[in-house]
């Protein structure tokens, strides 16, 4: 059976990109397919964080999920720490991965910078812990922005190989990633060549989630842009990234496809754009931010969520964790 799994983790503002990427997605894709939705704590923790905020950010991101759309009654909401099965399976798979693969992952040589020696052992292991909550599920389908791609075939490398070590053809399926539309890849408002980002010193390179109206039109109307008007088609944007995102971005807020922005909008400059992009923009973002805001204001909604959907996705989880003890071989499996 199709299942969908993701998650977000619970470390700095949730921007644009986050949006786009990945929370726009949930919410449609729960009405299609059964959808398993969690806050990635353990993922959080390869980095420092304060364990006087940590719950804090938890509910937030919970706050974002339902705020974007996605309904408790529907999908199953959780943070990834109350269902320890994730960390049980990460283990295992982390003796199934090879020190080779995980020396590939480019967001650890990103995340780690200079200081390799200095990181977390959890970041360098991060990616296998990220299989193990989509096999945990049997997951088959997972919407994540651009920037998971090579997580996502890890995950599958590691499903190949622990269902062939075992001899469970089948086991585990082998998920795709759901990256397709133009908000897979949402780049900096001030830099076309850098990923929006959470990490970006500058506030004007993203607009965050709980940005109110006048901060979303400000950064929109701030973006950076070339002199050029719109053209009158895709190839017209080649070598033109700050061009390019602007019309993604449309494209991904309006729900049509950048060549159709391009047809609306082909020989206009920015200058009439961007009051347009900012309308949009607002129309859809602030409202989300407002209700967050509402959601935070009284957690004890949120934490009703978050027990609930721990419960059923723990009732999910469990039979998976025990069949894998039973294929690995261990005592009481
Ligand atoms: P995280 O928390 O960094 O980001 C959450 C989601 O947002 C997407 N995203 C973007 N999409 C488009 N443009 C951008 N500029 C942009 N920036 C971020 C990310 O691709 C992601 O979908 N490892 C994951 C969390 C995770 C996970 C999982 C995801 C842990 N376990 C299992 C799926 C399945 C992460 O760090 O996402």
């Amino acid at each position: 059976p199709e299942r969908v799994l993701s998650g977000v983790q619970p470390s700095g503002d949730l921007h644009l990109g986050n949006y786009l990427g990945a929370l726009a997605k949930f919410a449609r894709l729960q009405h299609e397919i059964p959808t398993f939705i969690f806050v990635a704590d353990y993922h959080a923790i390869t980095v420092w964080q304060d364990p006087k905020k940590l719950k804090d950010q938890v509910r937030e991101i919970a706050a974002a999920y339902l705020a974007t759309g996605l309904d408790p009654k529907v999908a199953t909401i959780f943070a990834q720490s109350a269902v320890p099965e994730h960390a049980e399976l990460a283990w295992v798979f982390n003796c199934v991965a090879r020190l080779g693969w995980l020396d590939r992952m480019t967001q650890f040589k990103e995340k780690s910078g200079k200081h390799k020696e200095r990181s977390s052992v959890g970041l360098y292991t991060y990616p296998v812990l990220q299989a193990a909550d989509i096999l945990i599920y049997k997951a088959t389908k997972v919407p994540v922005g651009e920037d998971q791609k090579q997580h996502l075939e890890l995950t599958r490398d590691i499903a190949q190989k622990f269902n062939n070590d075992f001899e469970a053809p089948g086991f585990f399926p082998l998920p795709d990633p759901l990256t397709q539309g133009p908000g897979a890849r949402v780049m900096s408002l001030r830099d076309g060549a850098a990923k929006m980002s959470k990490s970006d010193p500058s506030d004007y390179s993203r607009i965050n989630l709980t940005d109110d109206a006048d901060a979303i039109s400000q950064k929109v109307r701030k973006a950076r842009t070339d002199a050029e008007p719109l053209p009158e088609t895709s190839e017209g944007l080649e070598g033109r990234a700050e061009a390019r995102n602007l019309v993604g971005i449309y494209a991904a807020l309006a729900g049509v496809t950048e060549a159709e922005v391009l047809k609306e909008f082909a020989g206009q400059g920015f200058g009439a754009f961007k009051p347009k992009l900012a309308d949009l923009a607002v129309s859809v973002m602030a409202p989300i931010g407002g209700e967050m805001r509402r959601l935070l204001a009284d957690p004890a909604e949120i934490d009703r969520v978050l027990a609930d959907g721990a419960e059923r996705a723990r009732a999910l989880a469990a039979p998976t964790m025990a069949e894998v003890k039973k294929l690995v071989g261990f005592w009481g499996g």
